[in-house]
């Protein structure tokens, strides 16, 4: 795999001293941005906060208690899609989200910084707090930061990400000739 994936981990102890620049910031909603789109609709929205600035105090009030340690991040983003009345499209909004997200994740992580997405925040609070209008649906949050440095944070915090990480093998999710039966690959 590239390195980029290879890093890529959802990390929960950040460093609450190290700031996402504007600059990143950009950089990272703009890899977003640019994330394949059916149809070239462009569904998907974003609001995003840098601590200190407001926006990202009024995201964080959004989360659920269990995703507290994500108020340490440098920055939060919330993802957002078009909620459309045909069918089609609006499943596709959905596909669209989850590359927008992926891309916004590994844009950060080439800048060395974490980016965790969550499902743990109240989407109804967030869609009145920021005026989402009612054909939009706020999908996922994502929490950008600087992973903190080893022995620092909160030590519960710390023990979650020292749990093992691990995915299915390869031959039990690739398949080839039918489903599951592995694909053949050498
Ligand atoms: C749609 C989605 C929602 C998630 N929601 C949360 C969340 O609310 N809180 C959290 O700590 N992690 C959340 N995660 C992160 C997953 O727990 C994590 O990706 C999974 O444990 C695999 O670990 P890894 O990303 O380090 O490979 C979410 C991931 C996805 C894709």
């Amino acid at each position: 795999m590239h390195e980029l994936f290879e890093r890529r981990a959802s990390t929960r102890s950040l460093d609450p001293a190290t700031e996402v620049t504007g600059a990143q910031l950009r950089d990272i909603l703009d890899a977003a941005r640019w994330a394949p789109t059916w149809g070239g609709v462009e569904p998907v929205r974003f609001i995003a906060g840098r601590r200190g600035d407001g926006v990202f105090e009024r995201l964080a009030e959004t989360l659920r208690r269990g995703n507290t340690w994500a108020k340490q991040a440098g920055a939060l983003v919330l993802v957002c899609t078009e909620v459309r009345e045909e069918n089609r499209p609006d499943r596709y909004s959905d596909v669209d989200a989850g590359l927008a997200t992926a891309q916004l994740i590994l844009q950060s992580v080439a800048y060395g910084l974490v980016a965790h997405p969550m499902a743990g925040f109240y989407p109804d609070q967030a869609q009145a707090e920021f005026a989402v209008p009612a054909d939009y649906r706020p999908m996922v949050m994502v929490a950008i930061g600087a992973p903190a440095a080893p022995g620092a944070g909160d030590p519960e915090v710390a023990a979650r990400d020292a749990a093992p990480r691990s995915r299915l093998p390869l031959d039990e999710v690739a398949f080839g000739s039918r489903f599951g039966v592995p694909a053949q690959l050498d």
